[in-house]
């Protein structure tokens, strides 16, 4: 892999004055979360999307669908933002305008210091009531880390409304499902408008997610790809920077923000 960060990306990252970071699950690979398309360690190539991610899913088997979730959610506690998530937070903090927007239900971009990011498809730690958007909704153990992990195959009761009884499912957004009105807005405003769009650990195939980087392009914005392999982002992006998020971002960063503070 080459390992030298093109300096067209880090001038490009430089200059701009509105950037967009558009993350998928090879954002957080380093930390130990699953991707869902790599070919062994993907969470679609060992599981059925439709019997765990669909809505006629969790009405036919909650408790499957509930566990699998709590042990995602598990893992995601356990895990740790990764350098790549921290260069993220740092262009945050650097551009005048920075936008992060996640497919990602983990909450790593926050843990990192990312401040708002928009999360496209929902959060493993935002669960609601089926019936009631307005009903809230919590999981049924305190975050204390005395309960035990949930297992991978372990099914899970979900717990009930406490306004209406009725169940209570995970706040991801499913396949078949919309996405959050508000934050699909949000993303498209903020694509539509920057100057660069940094595109980092997704296979850019889920609609209408991947429509974002696309926008960015269309709208004369520059794209900067980061990916360990090509996609059908590639004819996108005007840079392709072949490596990982958390060996590519902190490389990217300093070669764009920290030899010109220094001179
Ligand atoms: P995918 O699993 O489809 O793609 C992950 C991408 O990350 C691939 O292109 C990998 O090559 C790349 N990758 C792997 N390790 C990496 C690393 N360390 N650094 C950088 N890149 C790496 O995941 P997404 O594109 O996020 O939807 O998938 C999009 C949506 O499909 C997800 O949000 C989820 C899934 O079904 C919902 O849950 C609604």
């Amino acid at each position: 892999m080459d390992r030298v960060v093109p300096q067209d990306a880090a001038r490009l990252l430089r200059d701009a004055r509105r950037v967009v970071v558009f993350t998928g699950a090879g954002m957080s690979a380093e930390s130990g979360v699953p991707t869902f398309r790599d070919d062994l360690t993907g969470l679609w190539a060992r599981f059925d999307a439709q019997q765990l991610a669909t809505a006629e899913a969790f009405h036919a088997d909650p408790d499957l669908v509930w566990g699998w979730y709590e042990w995602r959610r598990s893992r995601v506690r356990r895990a740790a933002p990764n350098p790549g998530h921290l260069a993220v937070a740092a262009i945050q903090a650097r551009v005048p305008q920075a936008t992060v927007v996640t497919q990602n239900v983990d909450d790593l971009h926050e843990r990192a210091g990312t401040r708002a990011p928009i999360h496209l498809h929902g959060s493993l730690f935002a669960p609601r009531c089926v019936a009631a958007a307005a009903h809230p909704a919590s999981f049924p153990d305190a975050e204390d880390g005395d309960a035990p992990e949930p297992g991978e195959g372990r099914r899970i009761p979900p717990p009930r409304c406490v306004s209406c009884r009725a169940l209570v499912r995970p706040g991801v957004v499913w396949f078949g499902e919309a996405l959050p009105e508000a934050a699909l807005t949000a993303a498209v405003d903020a694509a539509a408008g920057c100057d660069v769009l940094l595109t980092v650990g997704t296979s850019g195939v889920v609609y209408p997610a991947a429509e974002v980087p696309r926008i960015a392009a269309r709208s004369g914005a520059a794209v900067i790809q980061v990916n360990p392999v090509p996609t059908p982002l590639d004819r996108v992006a005007a840079v392709n920077l072949r490596g990982t998020a958390a060996e590519v971002l902190p490389a990217l960063v300093a070669s764009a923000f920290e030899a010109t503070e220094a001179s």
